[in-house]
């Protein structure tokens, strides 16, 4: 995947990591709260920093510091009217080395982040399945290795469990089931191998559904389709999934973003997944063949980005209208033929400044290029590897 995609990417999940990663603190956190934090938390806080080592990142926790004040209180702490800590989220420190073990001696505490806390190796400590209170739980961007650990199941309260970027490896763990509250789910950027279980039919809530870039494999089951009908986002990318998109995926009416990119995906794309929800398709580099003018075309009317590059697709261009609000789209490395269709230059905009945002090359397109001549200053290597374009800033037709 190149650069930009994958800067995409993080555009795209920042929305819902912002929401998993705050999720605890909207209703309890009170701007301006004096900062009277509770007595046994202060004690537990202290013992923490102890067990940590007295890291530096940690000096605001002192008690010349009142502990809950907003901006010059304790660090990575947030609390609730009452004084108690509610929620520890630990950001870009290097110097901590381990999850500290007195986290359930905060009573109040439903939050728990470690969020790119590169020195933070080894399994996740079997104390942390003593938080039952939790609602939600990020070890992302840390180096945390080994199973996802049962003990997690003990969580029931999780809304969200962020695991991204870890050396997580095994199987995507069946228990996850039990967690019936989970909203946000991404276990991707880990080193899982298997298919997905039967159980992740039981995540009714589920929103987000994140799985990419480990090496997962079998299908794409039909019952995510058929029973998680909470879902937003489904980023499966860069695994090692077969055979074909189900067409229940087309029951999902919230889903807005898929992203397939990067699998062994046969058969057609169901058209099912067209009609307008979805804005954004990723299904490149699988081996998707037949007819995806339903997806660029108008009737396809709320999409903005689809990337079906690097696959066996064969269809006819000519007469497609195409959608509305698309704003980037990779047909590249396919089979696909006939000319350009007329409204092709209404994506002008993109070949001048944006230039990389449409690809359509290496494919069977022939004929002139629509309003060439407004084209004239775009790169021709954005028409390259065709059967006989012509026009604007490639050669004239003959
Ligand atoms: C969970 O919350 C309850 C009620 O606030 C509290 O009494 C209990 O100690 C908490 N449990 C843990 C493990 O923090
Ligand atoms: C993880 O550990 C490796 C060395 O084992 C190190 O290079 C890397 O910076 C650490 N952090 C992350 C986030 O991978
Ligand atoms: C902690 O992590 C940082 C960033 O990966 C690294 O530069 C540093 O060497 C690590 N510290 C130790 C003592 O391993
Ligand atoms: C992924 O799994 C396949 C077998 O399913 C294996 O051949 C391959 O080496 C694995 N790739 C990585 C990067 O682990
Ligand atoms: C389009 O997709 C191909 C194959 O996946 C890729 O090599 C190319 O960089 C993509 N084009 C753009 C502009 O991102």
């Amino acid at each position: 995947m190149s650069p930009l995609n994958s800067y995409k990417h993080i555009l795209l999940l920042l929305p819902f990591l912002l929401i998993s990663h705050f999720v605890t603190l909207s209703n309890s956190q009170i701007p301006g709260f004096p900062g009277m934090c509770n007595a046994d938390d202060i004690k537990t806080l202290l013992r923490i920093k102890i067990q940590l080592g007295n890291p530096p990142s940690l000096n605001s926790w002192d008690i010349a510091n009142e502990c809950c004040v907003q901006r010059d209180g304790w660090d990575a702490v947030q609390c609730n009217y009452d004084g108690r800590i509610i929620s520890l989220s630990f950001y870009w420190n290097e110097d901590i080395y381990k999850i500290p073990s007195f986290l359930d001696q905060l009573p109040a505490l439903v939050g728990l982040t470690f969020f790119s806390v590169p020195n933070l190796t080894g399994p996740i400590p079997r104390y942390i399945g003593k938080l039952t209170n939790l609602t939600s739980l990020t070890f992302s961007t840390t180096n945390l290795s080994g199973p996802i650990p049962t003990f997690l199941s003990r969580l029931v309260k999780l809304a969200n469990l962020d695991l991204y970027d870890n050396k997580f490896s095994g199987p995507v763990p069946n228990f996850l089931g039990r967690l019936k509250g989970l909203t946000f789910l991404s276990l991707s950027n880990n080193k899982l191998t298997g298919p997905i279980p039967k159980s992740l039919g039981h995540l009714t809530r589920l929103e987000t559904l994140a799985l990419h870039t480990n090496n997962l494999s079998g299908p794409i089951p039909d019952f995510l389709g058929q029973r998680l009908s909470n879902l937003n986002g489904l980023v499966l990318y860069n695994n090692q999934f077969s055979g074909r998109i189900p067409t229940s995926l087309g029951l999902l009416t919230r889903l807005t973003y898929i992203s397939l990119f990067n699998n062994q995906l046969t058969g057609p794309v169901p058209r099912s997944l067209a009609g307008g929800r979805i804005a954004i398709f990723r299904l490149g580099n699988n081996k998707l063949t037949g007819d995806a003018t339903f997806l660029i075309d108008k009737s396809n009317k709320g999409v903005i980005e689809v990337d079906i590059s690097n696959n066996q697709f064969k269809f006819d261009l000519t007469n497609v209208d195409l959608a509305p609000r698309l704003f980037t789209f990779n047909i590249s490395h396919n089979n696909i033929y006939g000319r350009l269709p007329k409204l092709f230059y209404r994506l002008k905009d993109y070949f001048g400044k944006y230039g990389k945002y449409v690809d359509i090359t290496y494919n069977e397109l022939c004929g002139p290029i629509p309003n060439g001549r407004h084209l004239k200053r775009v790169n021709p290597i954005f028409f390259s590897h065709n059967k006989c374009l012509c026009g604007g800033p490639l050669p004239a037709c003959k």
